[in-house]
């Protein structure tokens, strides 16, 4: 990279601030602790003035992706103005370093750009939707994923991301759940915490690392009626039990930032709520990162009818602490005017100017603003060996085999020696959707379609492909051909779901069956009486009941990323033997929604012999696929339940084991799952609550012992006065594959 004149001078500016800060911050005695790095941005501080701080609080989107209305197309001149500190959704060296070059050498002060962007499960190499890998409740395989993009993204030249999102959901119609981890807080916290980890890794000015940021602070994800940035409305009890803890875990895990939501809680917009960002986030959670709204969300306080103008909502959201504003230009625009008629203060700017030049200073931006401007690194990195090999892992590990029905006498799947094969669906040989939401800048080539990882895995089987009908559209003028197809084979395998712009932000859906006219071609095609195995793409849960109920084999394959079709196919062979257990409860109809495993039980609680208890006339009440459900090629038994002892005082623990057998003639791995119930409670508590797991793997015939701890901690909860506690009564212990196929134990909990 070549450095021009104005850039060196601005590094040894900057060098030379750093070794005055440095020389100070070491004649400082003990009690004078302030660190060099506040010494430094102090001293920049005072330099900078009014305009060039809001500018610093000001980020704009490059245009390259849009989620939303483009305000400002004029960016560079911002940019050279020092108008605007960040930019977000422009990447590639070449790009990044030409607009890096402006703001450090077009500008007063040289500051040096933040580029931001939604990586969030992928770069260019795209790996497994989120929902989907949270399937494999694999940590380790998690934190890896985010490890490796951050990396592919920070080699082309990204310094941030928007990344994680770890909105709780309970409701499918809510096209944002293939963001999130599922609808349970327990696992949420845990995924969180390792995506922190990932894509921050041990230092923030690592080249090959990116800042992390949590959203959308808060409850986002209960949307009312599942509809996008619709109100949320909920108890603060369900909100700090439910929807609370995994913001709270990474910020724990050390994110360096988080964004606010759309939406509004307890009746205000949460990019106002003074509730949320101060007490909340920075005096409960202990937040010292950036805060930045989410996409206009200040402007959008006037909609929300809670701002009378965007100078108005500007002053609101300053004053609830949001530091930086993402694309409204709010602060930009209106600030200034706030300060003369005192309506804000200058402490205020200045709190939030310190945070965002903190997070850059973090970043190793001041000591080198070309700190990831390397073009050797991004064709080293991007779409390098590395990540494709690891998006064709990560795939593998996120299905979920939802059925697998003996078919004249033996389980139809694996697939040994498939013959004559017809691939049938409108996502068969698509290599666009597979992708699904939030693909980033992933490309179109080096993606392996299911057809193609079908005819790469059985190179001697026959394979013959038909569309039938597209994704989403009313056309049948392909159903002839699709039968005639099928009829032909002696296996069909259908490839049906969701197109990628099904779901994601601004996807929600009402009707969340298969779209367009796909069941129908599956019930044209099931008139041949063939071997039927479904794989169903798609970015939420769907009310698949008619395939539950026809379809001998059934494997949710979400959508996978680049390596799908060899993902699948491995599965389908039986290379991998699927262990994904599902993250969000499956319901029946959209009627069940909300549906989730750790539901109350009710004062009537449902007996089939008593009509006057809780149930539907037209369903029954519980899902068509559990909270932790997913099927093996193996099986497993679960026996010896043991607790430690039936009762435990409030500073002890209770060691839990249970062993575990792998009865089937295949190895495979298990999710073990561990939940509790509170029995009684000053607030009534959940039927399940999940608070251990682990992922093991088994040879045929070979049993372990799998132990849990279950601390004091684990039967806490929020009471009605908002304490934290955990309260003296009976527990039920549960262990199992899934939240509802257990073993369970009882024990006291005393004072
Ligand atoms: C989304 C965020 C995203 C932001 C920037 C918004 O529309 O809600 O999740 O990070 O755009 O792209």
């Amino acid at each position: 990279m070549c450095k021009t004149g104005k850039t060196l001078a601005l590094q040894v500016r900057y060098l030379l601030l750093f070794v005055i800060t440095a020389i100070v911050f070491l004649s400082c005695n003990e009690n004078n602790v302030m660190s060099e790095r506040d010494r430094f941005i102090d001293s920049l501080m005072q330099e900078m003035t009014l305009e060039e701080k809001l500018g610093q609080l000001t980020a704009f989107s490059s245009g390259w992706d849009v989620t939303g209305p483009v305000l400002n197309e004029e960016y560079e001149k911002d940019v050279k103005a020092g108008r605007c500190g960040t930019l977000f959704n422009a990447h590639g060296v070449a790009y990044v370093t030409k607009l890096q070059k402006m703001a450090v050498e077009e500008t007063r002060l040289g500051i040096p750009l933040l580029f931001g962007y939604d990586v969030i499960h992928g770069y260019k190499t795209t790996f497994p939707i989120p929902l989907a890998e949270s399937c494999s409740w694999d940590l380790e395989l998690i934190e890896k994923s985010t490890s490796m993009s951050a990396k592919e993204a920070a080699a082309s030249g990204l310094n941030w991301t928007y990344n994680p999102m770890v909105d709780i959901s309970r409701d499918p119609r809510w096209g944002r759940v293939a963001e999130g981890a599922g609808e349970d807080q327990f696992l949420g916290s845990q995924i969180a915490a390792a995506k922190v980890r990932g894509i921050q890794g041990s230092s923030l000015d690592d080249p090959l690392t990116l800042a992390a940021c949590v959203k959308h602070f808060a409850a986002y994800g209960a949307a009312q009626a599942g509809r996008d940035y619709h109100t949320v409305d909920m108890s603060e009890i369900v909100f700090k039990e439910y929807y609370l803890p995994p913001y709270r875990a990474a910020i724990e895990a050390g994110a360096a930032s988080v964004m606010t939501s759309f939406n509004e809680l307890f009746g205000v917009p949460a990019s106002g709520s003074t509730y949320l960002m101060q007490d909340l986030l920075r005096d409960e959670l202990g937040f010292k990162g950036l805060l930045v709204t989410d996409y206009t969300s200040i402007n959008e306080m006037v909609n929300h009818g809670y701002a009378s103008d965007l100078q108005h909502a500007g002053e609101l959201a300053l004053k609830a602490g949001v530091d930086m504003d993402l694309q409204g230009s709010v602060y930009l625009d209106h600030l200034k005017k706030s300060l003369e008629e005192g309506a804000i203060t200058m402490d205020q700017i200045n709190r939030s100017v310190k945070r965002v030049l903190e997070i850059k200073y973090n970043l190793g931006l001041f000591e080198d603003p070309f700190l990831y401007l390397d073009e050797d690194r991004e064709k080293d990195l991007v779409m390098s060996e590395e990540m494709y090999e690891h998006s064709f892992e990560s795939g593998k590990r996120s299905i979920v085999l939802l059925k697998n029905e003996a078919y004249n006498g033996k389980e139809l799947l694996p697939l040994k020696e498939p013959g004559n094969i017809a691939l049938i669906g409108p996502l068969g040989n698509n290599d666009k959707d597979i992708l699904g939401t939030w693909k980033a800048s992933g490309t179109s080539s080096e993606r392996t379609t299911i057809l193609q990882g079908l005819k790469s895995r059985y190179p001697d089987a026959n394979i013959q492909f038909a569309e039938g009908c597209g994704a989403i559209e009313e056309d049948r003028s392909g159903f002839s051909e699709a039968i005639q197809t099928a009829r032909n084979a002696d296996l069909v395998i259908l490839a049906i779901g969701e197109s990628a712009p099904l779901s994601g932000e601004a996807s929600s859906r009402t009707d969340i069956g298969l779209p367009g006219v796909q069941e129908e071609l599956v019930k044209e095609i099931q008139k041949l009486n063939k071997p039927i195995v479904a794989l169903v793409l798609a970015g939420r849960p769907l009310t698949i009941s008619h395939l539950e109920e026809s379809v001998p084999a059934i494997l949710y394959t979400w959508h996978l990323g680049s390596r799908m079709g060899d993902a699948v196919a491995a599965v389908l062979a039986g290379d991998y033997n699927p262990s994904g257990k599902l993250t969000m409860t499956f319901p029946r109809n959209v009627g069940q929604i909300p549906i989730h495993y750790n539901m109350k039980n009710t004062g009537r609680p449902y007996n089939p012999k008593d009509s006057y208890t809780t149930r539907y006339l037209d369903a029954p009440n519980d899902p068509l696929y559990p909270f932790g459900f997913g099927l093996s090629y193996t099986s497993f038994n679960y026996s010896d339940l043991t607790l430690s002892t039936s009762s435990i005082s409030m500073d002890d623990s209770l060691e839990v084991s249970v062993e575990v057998t792998n009865s089937g003639e295949m190895a495979g791995e298990e999710v073990v799952q561990l939940y509790i119930r509170d029995l009684v409670g000053s607030i009534t508590r959940p039927v399940k609550e999940l608070k251990g797991f682990e992922k093991i793997m088994l040879e045929p015939g070979e049993t372990k012992t799998v132990r849990f701890t279950l601390s004091v901690d684990d039967l806490k909860f929020y009471n009605g006065k908002l304490d934290y506690v955990a309260e003296p009564g009976r527990f039920k212990v549960f262990i199992g594959g899934s939240s509802v196929d257990v073993l369970e134990k009882d024990f006291e909990l005393n004072m």
